[in-house]
C-alpha cells in the first residue's frame, strides 16, 4: 500500500517525500512539473536511498490521473499540488480556480471511486484573511483576500461537504504559516521561477549577489520595529507535521484543521538580522511602500496540533536561515544546472 503524494516534486512536497521514505512508507508521486523540476526526484532518491514511482500527470487530466489509481494500491493521499502565487492569482483567477479546485475535485472523485478516504490537504494561513488578533486559533473566522486564498477556502468547504455526505472520510487540513528553510543536506530547497515573491528566497538571492537589495514593504505597521511580522516555519518541521497528520487519518475518521507554525512571530528586520548572523553576509535594504494586501501581524496558536497530532516545530529561525543559505550557495541556479557554480564566490 502506498501514499499518493500530489505535488511531490514541489518545495514542501519534496521534503515530505524524503521524510515519508525515511519513515518507511511506500510513495507514489504525481506532479505536472508546472512549478518544479524533474531533478528533484533524483535528489529525493539520493537522500533516502529509496526508489518510488513518479507520474508526470496533471490533476486536470482525469483519465491519466485515474491510471495512477488503477496501477497502484493507494492507501491515503497527501495533496500538495496547486498553484500558490498570490499576485499571479489576481491576474489569472480562472486558471487558479480551474487548476486548484477542478484538480482537487477530480482527485476526490477518484478517491471515492477507488474507496480511498484518507486525505491530508495543504491549506494555508491565508484562509484567516485579515485576522482580528493573534495568535490565530483554528476556530477564527475564515475569509480570503485574493483568488489564491479563495481556492484554499473553497477546497476546505468542499472537503467539509464531502465528510458530511460520507462520514467514512478521514481528512486533515493543514494550514501552513510561512514555510522557509531547506533540507540540511543542501540538496533540496525552494526554487522560485524568476523574481521571488516571498521574503526568504529574496533575501538569499541578495545574500549571494543575484539581487542588489531587499525592498522592505513598509515600516509603519503596529509592530516592534514597524515591519510585518510572520510565523516562519522550517520546511522539515512542516514535512514532519504531515507524517503526524497521516497517522491521524490512518486511525480515525473525521475532518479537522490544524495550524502548522512555530507560534512565534518575527519581523522582516528580525529575519534579515538572523540571516546575516547565519550567513555572514550583509543584506542591504530599502524601505518602500507597503505591499497591497499585506497584513501587519500573523502568527499561529499551535496548541491544537501539539495536543491532537503530537507535533511541534523544533527548528528555530537560525536553522531556517542557515539551511536556506546553504541551499542557495550550493545551488545558485536552483535545480537547473551547476555550470555557473564556479563563477560565484563562496564564503
Ligand atoms: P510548489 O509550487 O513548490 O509545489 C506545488 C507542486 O504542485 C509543484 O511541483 C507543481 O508543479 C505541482 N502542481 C501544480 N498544479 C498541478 C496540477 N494541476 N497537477 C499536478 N501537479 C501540479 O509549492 P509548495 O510551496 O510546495 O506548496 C505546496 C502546497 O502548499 C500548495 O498547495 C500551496 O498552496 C500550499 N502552501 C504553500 C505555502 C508556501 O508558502 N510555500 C504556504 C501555505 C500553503
Ligand atoms: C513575508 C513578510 C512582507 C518580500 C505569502 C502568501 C501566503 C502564503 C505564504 C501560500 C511580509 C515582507 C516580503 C519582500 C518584504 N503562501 N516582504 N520584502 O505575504 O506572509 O505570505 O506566502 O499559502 O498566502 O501571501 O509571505 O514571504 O511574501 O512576506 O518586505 O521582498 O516579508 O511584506 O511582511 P506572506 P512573504
Amino acid at each position: 500500500m502506498a501514499i499518493l503524494v500530489t505535488g511531490g516534486a514541489g518545495y514542501i512536497g519534496s521534503h515530505t517525500c524524503v521524510e515519508l521514505l525515511i519513515a518507511g512508507f511506500e510513495i507514489v508521486v504525481v506532479d505536472n512539473l508546472s512549478n518544479s523540476n524533474i531533478n528533484v526526484l533524483n535528489r529525493i532518491r539520493e537522500l533516502t536511498k529509496k526508489d518510488f514511482k513518479f507520474y508526470e500527470v496533471d490533476l486536470i487530466d482525469k483519465s491519466s490521473l485515474e491510471d495512477v489509481f488503477i496501477e497502484n494500491s493507494i492507501e491515503a493521499v497527501i495533496h500538495f499540488a496547486g498553484l500558490k502565487a498570490v499576485g499571479e492569482s489576481v491576474k489569472i483567477p480562472l486558471h487558479y480556480y480551474h487548476n486548484n479546485i477542478t484538480g482537487t475535485l477530480f482527485l476526490c472523485e477518484l478517491m471515492e471511486k477507488y474507496d480511498i478516504k484518507k486525505l491530508v490537504f495543504s491549506s494555508s494561513a491565508t484562509v484567516y484573511g485579515v485576522p482580528i488578533n493573534v495568535p490565530i486559533t483554528e476556530d477564527f473566522l475564515l475569509s480570503a483576500t485574493n483568488p489564491y486564498g479563495r481556492t484554499k477556502l473553497m477546497i476546505e468547504e468542499i472537503l467539509r461537504d464531502l465528510y458530511i455526505q460520507n462520514r467514512d472520510w478521514n481528512i486533515v487540513i493543514l494550514r501552513y504559516f510561512n514555510p522557509i528553510g531547506a533540507h540540511p543536506s543542501g540538496r533540496l530547497g525552494e526554487d522560485p521561477n524568476g523574481l521571488p515573491n516571498n521574503l526568504m528566497p529574496y533575501i538569499t538571492q541578495v545574500g549571494i549577489g543575484k539581487l542588489e537589495e531587499l525592498r522592505v514593504f513598509g515600516n509603519d505597521y503596529p509592530t516592534s520595529d514597524g515591519t510585518g511580522v510572520r510565523d516562519y516555519i522550517h520546511v522539515v518541521d512542516l514535512a514532519l507535521g504531515h507524517l503526524k497528520a497521516l497517522e491521524k487519518v490512518m486511525s480515525t475518521s473525521g475532518i479537522d484543521a490544524y495550524n502548522l507554525g512555530t507560534g512565534r512571530g518575527y519581523s522582516v528586520l528580525e529575519v534579515v538580522e538572523a540571516f546575516e548572523k547565519a550567513s555572514g553576509r550583509k543584506v542591504p535594504y530599502t524601505v518602500v511602500e507597503r505591499r497591497p494586501g499585506d497584513i501587519p501581524i500573523c502568527y499561529a496558536d499551535v496548541n491544537k496540533a501539539k495536543k491532537e497530532l503530537g507535533w511541534a516545530a523544533t527548528r528555530g529561525i537560525g536553522d531556517m536561515c542557515l539551511d536556506s543559505w546553504q541551499w542557495q550557495i550550493k545551488n545558485p541556479n536552483g535545480y537547473e544546472d551547476f555550470k555557473h557554480i564556479s563563477k560565484i564566490k563562496m564564503n
